[in-house]
């Protein structure tokens, strides 16, 4: 497999993969109200070919599977071997009906999808490219005449609510955070649309879409859960990723604590801002 960018094929496939992997359900509950999103303007028909990119643990290329059903066909694509593992495993599961899926470990920037999928989608899996023009035009060539491109991927941190509230505690805790370089890989890579579109219109997609959707983000049941949530995946994860266990230890407590301060020991909902954005080959 030809990997583009390294770095991100080792935070996925290292720690932070197996940590994603193992706690799968519960990012799946928190992206719930995204997920649903997504699939009500992806708008999947039975026997649709649907490429999930950055499938992570699985979840909606098992959605896609059940929606376009046995005369369908889905492929998940990821970076991340421990990710692909549990998809797997969760699809062995899966009640006949289901279109076959394919799971492939694959560089979306690099590999060949051939040119035959009705569908391409990504929940939150299109931010880490290392050279996204390159990525956004190989998903096009993936796509057969006609098909479609549907991506939910995070506006700015600033918006973000889920974020800002747990980071303002944590912020005092460490060294000097740098800001990340521009286009570089990462969550909010894409808080600018602007950065967004030139991208998709020079992969030639056509009647590009990008619309801002809010959401209130359910957490956690309790501070607790909340808080191990955000310290354990996202943007609060990496900013404690290569700190000592003790700091990140402290960081868990601040965050559990502000929470409880405004949610009491009842669920944390904050708020989630995102762009659902659609094209057509
Ligand atoms: C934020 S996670 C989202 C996972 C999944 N879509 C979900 O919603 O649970 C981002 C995923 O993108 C994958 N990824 C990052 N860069 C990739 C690339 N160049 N090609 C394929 N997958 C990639 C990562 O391995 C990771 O599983």
């Amino acid at each position: 497999m030809s990997i583009l960018n390294q770095d991100q094929s080792d935070y996925w496939n290292g720690e932070v993969g197996q940590r994603w992997a193992a706690q799968h359900r519960a990012l799946d509950a928190v992206f719930a109200p995204f997920t649903e999103a997504l699939f009500a303007r992806a708008a999947l028909a039975p026997g649709d070919r649907v490429l999930d990119i950055g499938c992570g643990a699985g979840e909606t290329t098992l959605i896609a599977a059940r929606t376009v059903g046995g005369g369908g066909q889905v492929t998940g694509a990821d970076l991340s071997e421990p990710l692909l593992a549990t998809a797997r495993a969760r699809a062995a599961q899966e009640a006949p009906g289901t279109a076959p899926v394919a799971w492939l470990r694959a560089d979306a920037q690099t590999h060949d999808f051939g040119s035959s999928f009705t569908h391409v989608l990504s929940r939150f899996g299109v931010m880490f490219f290392e050279d996204s023009a390159a990525a956004f035009a190989n998903l096009r060539r993936a796509l057969a005449p006609g098909g479609r491109l549907s991506f939910v991927c995070w506006r700015g941190m600033e918006e973000n609510a889920w974020v800002m509230v747990p980071r303002e505690r944590v912020l005092p805790l460490l060294p000097q955070v740098e800001p990340p370089r521009p286009g570089a890989p990462g969550p909010f890579r894409f808080a600018d649309a602007a950065t967004l579109l030139p991208l998709l219109e020079a992969a030639e997609f056509r009647a590009i879409s990008c619309e801002a959707i809010d959401r209130a983000m359910v957490l956690g049941d309790t501070p607790q859960v909340a808080a191990d949530f955000v310290a354990t995946r996202g943007p609060i994860a990496r900013l404690l990723h290569e700190q000592d266990p003790a700091l990140k230890e402290t960081a868990l407590n601040v965050i559990t604590a502000g929470f409880a301060e405004r949610f009491g020991n009842g669920p944390v909902a904050l708020g989630a801002a995102c762009w659902l954005v659609t094209a057509q080959a």
